[in-house]
């Protein structure tokens, strides 16, 4: 249950095949290597129905894999206006689910809505869908997430040492 850590962030795309999983995947990784891992918990959805109860596409999983990231066990589900209520970040990919999130969020949400790329050290703010293009796309996705997650790490751990 996400509701038994002090905070909890929920990473969320289109699909939740490709860009969150591998948010998702990653930051658990770098939470679990840190010495507050137990106090942060870690999930993903997307905005869409597309894809609800798949696997994450086999490029995102093969391309985590080779940086040491397992993917594999990662389930697709929909957003759900219950999210708002349990999680204190929720940290979109791109600029259009930020605006579907924004859209369906309650009024006494008081958690943290944005976008992931504003934790990480590169000018990009959106994280780009690599599901239509080629190989580069989804190492590129790596590296963005990468850099996010060590800033997002770095702002929570501020946070809960106060
Ligand atoms: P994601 O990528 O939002 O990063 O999971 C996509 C996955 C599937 C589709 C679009 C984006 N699709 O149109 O099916």
């Amino acid at each position: 249950m996400i509701s038994k850590y002090k905070v909890s962030v929920l990473f969320v795309c289109l699909g939740n095949i490709c860009r969150s999983p591998t948010a998702h995947g990653v930051f658990q990784s770098v939470v679990d290597e840190s010495a507050l891992g137990h106090m942060i918990g870690v999930d993903s959805a997307g905005t869409s129905d597309f894809h609800i109860g798949s696997s994450p596409d086999p490029r995102s999983v093969a391309a985590a894999h080779t940086r040491g990231y397992d993917l594999s066990e990662l389930q697709a589900r929909q957003v759900q206006i219950e999210d708002y209520k349990t999680f204190d970040y929720i940290l979109a990919m791109d600029d259009s689910n930020l605006s579907h999130l924004r859209r369906d969020c309650p009024s006494d949400f008081d958690g943290r809505l944005g976008l992931f790329l504003d934790f990480a050290g590169f000018d990009e703010r959106e994280v780009p869908d690599p599901y239509y293009g080629g190989s580069d796309g989804f190492s590129h996705v790596l590296d963005l997430v990468e850099s996010a997650s060590e800033g997002l790490l770095c702002q929570i751990e501020r946070e809960i040492e106060g």
